[in-house]
């Protein structure tokens, strides 16, 4: 596997294509979990006005902190799954009181948050603060399932750590945070479940799956 033309072909490929998303204007580390939270059991376009709305209301770690629960659930109503937004917000009122506000720029300190898992720890250290952590979701496993057939049951979560393993070994290091937000877009537009459009996709060359015309085969994932 060529890793440094993997990268090139992928991150030239984001910077022509990468989707325009609210959570994308800036690197602000508290926007960047806001959004990643809302994306875990809910897709981009039903995200973007619950983002919007939520970073009006509460648009920093402060008055997020300092809100009646109660209005906090009033603005995800909709989004489902409501304990990631009391979750949220216990770990904002954590940042607020251990760390004076700051968002954690580390491993240790993030995983001890209510509702951060090893996902959007990757997802924050990268996306917000550059550092070469793999996030890897259900989205992620598919595209690297492809790149190199691995048909290991993504539903187990020693896979999962396979996963972590793999793209801690391919991840850009001069710029994590367009590398997992690439794989995050080729996930959702080119590598997706169903017909993936394998003649549009810019690590087409790169990719096992492809070579042996077995894309529709993989991610393999048992049966509950
Ligand atoms: N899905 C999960 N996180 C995402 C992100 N940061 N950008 C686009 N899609 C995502």
């Amino acid at each position: 596997f060529n890793i440094l033309g993997f990268q090139q072909d992928l991150l030239s490929w984001y910077e022509a294509n990468k989707r325009d998303l609210p959570w994308r204007k800036d690197q602000d580390p508290y926007k960047v979990w806001v959004s990643e939270i809302m994306l875990q059991q809910t897709k981009v376009d039903t995200v973007i006005p619950y983002f919007h709305n939520f970073l009006e209301k509460f648009p920093t770690v402060y008055d997020l902190a300092a809100a009646e629960e109660q209005e906090v659930l009033k603005a995800w109503e909709g989004l489902g799954y409501y304990s990631r937004a009391r979750n949220l917000q216990h770990a904002v009122r954590e940042v607020v009181e251990q760390y004076n506000g700051q968002v954690p720029d580390n491993s240790k300190d993030l995983e001890q948050l209510k509702g951060i898992g090893s996902y959007t720890k990757g997802a924050i250290l990268s996306i917000a603060f550059n550092k070469p952590v793999p996030a890897v979701d259900g989205n992620v496993m598919r595209v690297f399932s492809r790149l190199l057939n691995i048909d290991d049951d993504i539903a187990q979560q020693k896979t999962k750590k396979l996963f972590e393993q793999i793209i801690h070994e391919v991840i850009s290091h001069e710029d994590p945070s367009s590398f997992n937000q690439a794989i995050m877009d080729l996930g959702a537009t080119v590598c997706t479940p169903k017909s993936p459009s394998c003649l549009f996709c810019p690590v087409q060359e790169h990719c096992q799956a492809f070579a042996l015309g077995i894309e529709d085969k993989l991610p393999v994932k048992a049966k509950a």
